[in-house]
């Protein structure tokens, strides 16, 4: 368990003020980088891609992001565009970028079109590559030269899986292609007719070793549905049993809530 006050845990009412926090949050990582390091990057952007994620959580925030990017003065959201490089967690096996349940389509929607980046700015494992397997190493290849995740986004899935690391898993799984479970291809059927069947059975994601790697972690939980996995995640000693409780070894993890989710917190 994380010792008392080791985490950063910000509560806020609902899901858009998490969303405007968490969507700050990025832009400030986007437009600063790692001070460090920023003085000689030739785009004046990041050194470490940002670790970005999917799901219905991360609409809002990145409905936020993108509002807070309109309104700033054009030279920045220039220089915003021309530093970006992201790495989600993971794809779905056997959807290409023109199917628009994949997360490839997903985050050309949410970022890539209104923002006019190039699609190689947002990296994701390929969804129909010939062989899985071989895929996973290479996007964990090019993650690793370049440079490693530096601020990780993070949501939960209610089987306590974070990218789609389900259980059990250990805190060294590597980016690796998997099978995913049949709670979360009900969870995640909504985009898909409502017929968890029609849920692809396979995935590629990074692993928590990458996760781990990153130099910063924000877990983004909203809704009610989220409490008691959003606890055993925080407040039990981490396991297996559920992936998202590794994140408590991180040094520096920040978790962003609404009311909803953290109700069953025991809070100082
Ligand atoms: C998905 C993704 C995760 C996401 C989680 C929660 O399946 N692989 O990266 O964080 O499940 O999804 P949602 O935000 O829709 O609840």
């Amino acid at each position: 368990m994380l010792p008392p006050g080791a985490l950063d845990l910000q509560i806020l009412p609902d899901a858009s003020a998490v969303a405007r926090l968490v969507a700050d949050r990025l832009l400030r990582e986007l437009l600063q980088g790692r001070p460090e390091l920023t003085a000689d990057a030739p785009s004046g952007g990041l050194r470490q891609p940002l670790g970005l994620a999917t799901g219905r959580t991360m609409e809002p925030v990145y409905a936020a992001l993108l509002q807070l990017v309109q309104r700033l003065p054009a030279a920045e959201r220039q220089r915003l565009r021309a530093g970006w490089l992201s790495f989600n967690l993971d794809e779905y096996v056997g959807l290409g970028p023109d199917d628009p349940r994949s997360f490839r389509a997903f985050m050309t929607a949410a970022l890539g079109q209104p923002l006019g980046l190039e699609p190689g700015q947002l990296q994701l494992p390929g969804g129909l590559a010939p062989d899985p397997a071989v895929e996973a190493r290479r996007y964990a290849e090019a993650l690793a030269r370049a440079g490693g995740i530096g601020l990780q986004l993070l949501g939960l899935g209610l089987n306590g899986h974070v990218g789609f690391n389900e259980p059990p898993c250990g805190p060294e799984a590597p980016c690796r292609a998997l099978m995913l479970s049949a709670s979360t291809r009900c969870q995640n059927a909504a985009a898909f007719g409502g017929d968890p069947q029609a849920v692809p059975a396979m995935a590629i994601s990074l692993g928590l070793a990458e996760i781990l790697a990153a130099r910063q972690l924000l877990l983004v939980v909203t809704g009610a549905a989220k409490a008691t996995i959003l606890r055993r995640c925080l407040q039990e000693p981490p396991c297996a049993a559920v992936p998202g409780s590794w994140l408590q070894r991180h040094p520096q993890l920040t978790v962003v809530a609404d009311a909803a989710a953290a109700a069953e917190l025991a809070l100082p």
